[in-house]
């Protein structure tokens, strides 16, 4: 198996720091604008890792006149992941545009905002919790078997994106806030339909060279103000349907039963502790955070497992073996095998990581590898190409879901795998909603495994699916076809 990579502990500033910013070589820019002209926001990550092929793991940009380092040094990176969020946190531009549009909440926000926010949502994810949660996800699973065996019967394309988005939206919804959406057997104007239009915006004024929506709104930011008041509508009710929850039975304050109660229990009791924005922007965040994540994870996924047949074989014996009778995962239990299928969705991971780049800023002076760096400097981490170097893995290139187990099929120490790859991130801000994806993914993979065969995952013209940025990176146009076992 290969080897991974280790972190290491941080100062602030490292005593061998010796190289100034100044040292760093990168691309050329234009004067004024810097490289920001050459980034296609959508590809953005990809002309990022082109420029690390050239550069190495840590070269210099310019957006405008602020440098950026980009650093793809997964034991590097990993420093500074832990290091927040004091002397590092989020690219400060995230935490104003999200705040825009009103998803202020326990991914954006920093310092004690962030520590007290981290705290209640923790709560919420724990595995115990998924336990209690888990007939609700079997439930939103068994519409999406439904969904499934209607296109197949009908022969049906299916927009595996789309639907994929539809189900993610209603676990979060059921897990964290108590309210079944039912977006996948919703007709039309599900308030999926609208989130969908959250991470491109959110993307795009991110990449823009100067706040223009401050001062003049495009149509393309008026549709958006509709969207945003939708999704705002959606929230209130989630809030206002907790609360009806909450005065029936009082119980429920002490005890709450998913985030949004302990959430409201946490702003009643004490109004220092949330306050009403807090409250509504952590919804919103929740929902967001744990929609294109997983559906996309899921989605490439699918697609590699489409390309390679002997592993969709392998899932599907899995699958066979483990439920019997069975449909799907009918038992929270249950899901905590599937070691080969979890190895796949590693290996999906490794290769087309949703989250390909996270952006932080030092708060203080602080280090990256052995360069000096001032406050306010953003470092771009390049997550995947440490994973796809040869440094970490044989054959990098490849997908080989087996190198995540040993011979005898059992998972190798996971967590010091995921050391290399950091697909749920690291540190004191690792994704909370880890174990809540992890479970919904291997759920939807023993469930088409075990009744359909896949008669066809990939885009229309027959090519591979183009990886598109949108705060997470997403495959463009892929669709599938069921035939049913
Ligand atoms: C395959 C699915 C997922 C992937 C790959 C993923 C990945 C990530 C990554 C890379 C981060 C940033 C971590 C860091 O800064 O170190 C993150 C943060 C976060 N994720 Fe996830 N995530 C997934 C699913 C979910 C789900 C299902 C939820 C909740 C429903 C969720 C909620 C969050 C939240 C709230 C944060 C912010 C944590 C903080 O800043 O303290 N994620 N995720």
């Amino acid at each position: 198996m290969d080897q991974p990579v280790h972190g290491v502990g941080v100062t602030p500033v490292r005593s061998g720091a010796s190289r100034s910013l100044d040292q760093i070589d990168g691309p050329r820019g234009m004067p004024l604008l810097g490289n920001a002209l050459q980034f296609d926001p959508p590809k953005m990550h990809t002309v990022l890792e082109g420029w690390q092929k050239r550069y190495g793991d840590l070269y210099r940009l310019k957006i405008g006149r602020h440098p950026v380092l980009v650093l793809s040094d997964a034991t590097g990176i990993a420093s500074l992941l832990r290091d927040r969020p004091d002397t590092w946190r989020r690219w400060h531009v995230i935490e104003s545009i999200t705040a825009e549009s009103g998803v202020d909440g326990v991914f954006s926000v920093e310092g004690d905002a962030w520590r007290r926010q981290r705290r209640l949502v923790m709560q919420a994810f724990d595995p115990g919790h998924l336990k209690r949660f888990f007939p609700s996800l079997v439930r939103v699973t068994e519409r999406l078997l439904a969904r499934w065996k209607r296109a197949a019967q009908s022969g049906t394309a299916i927009d595996l994106q789309a639907d994929l988005m539809r189900f993610t939206v209603d676990v979060t919804a059921g897990l964290a806030f108590g309210s079944d959406v039912n977006t996948l057997d919703a007709q039309r104007d599900a308030i999926q339909e609208h989130l969908d239009k959250v991470f491109p915006m959110i993307q795009r004024r991110m990449n823009a060279p100067f706040p223009y929506w401050r001062y003049v709104r495009l149509p393309i930011d008026r549709a958006y103000d509709g969207h945003l008041e939708r999704v705002g509508d959606a929230i209130r009710g989630f809030i206002a349907e907790a609360r009806r929850r909450m005065d029936e039975d009082p119980s429920r304050r002490t005890t709450p039963s998913n985030l949004l109660e302990a959430m409201i229990a946490a702003h009643d009791a004490d109004s220092g502790a949330l306050s009403d924005r807090e409250l509504a922007g952590n919804v919103f965040t929740i929902l967001l955070a744990g929609e294109d994540t997983t559906a996309n994870t899921l989605a490439w996924t699918m697609y590699l497992l489409f390309e390679h047949p002997d592993a969709w074989r392998r899932v599907v014996a899995e699958a066979d073996a483990a439920l019997g009778p069975d449909d799907l995962p009918r038992r929270f239990d249950d899901v905590g095998g599937f070691e080969f299928t979890e190895a796949c969705i590693d290996e999906a991971m490794r290769l087309r990581p949703v989250a390909p780049l996270i952006g932080l800023e030092s708060n203080r002076e602080a280090s990256v590898l052995d360069v000096r760096v001032p406050a306010r400097t953003v470092v771009f981490c390049l997550m995947r190409p440490p994973a796809v170097d040869a440094r970490h893995f044989e054959h990098p290139a490849e997908f080989r879901p087996e190198r995540w187990l040993d011979a005898e099929g059992a998972a190798h120490d996971r967590k010091s795998a995921r050391r290399a790859t950091m697909p749920f991130g690291a540190g004191p801000r690792l994704c909370p909603g880890r174990y809540l994806a992890l479970c919904e993914m291997k759920m939807v993979l023993a469930m088409v495994a075990r009744n359909f065969s896949l008669a066809r995952v990939g885009t229309e013209g027959g090519h591979e699916p183009p990886e598109r940025m949108a705060f997470t990176m997403a495959p463009v146009g892929l669709r599938m076809s069921l035939g049913l076992r």
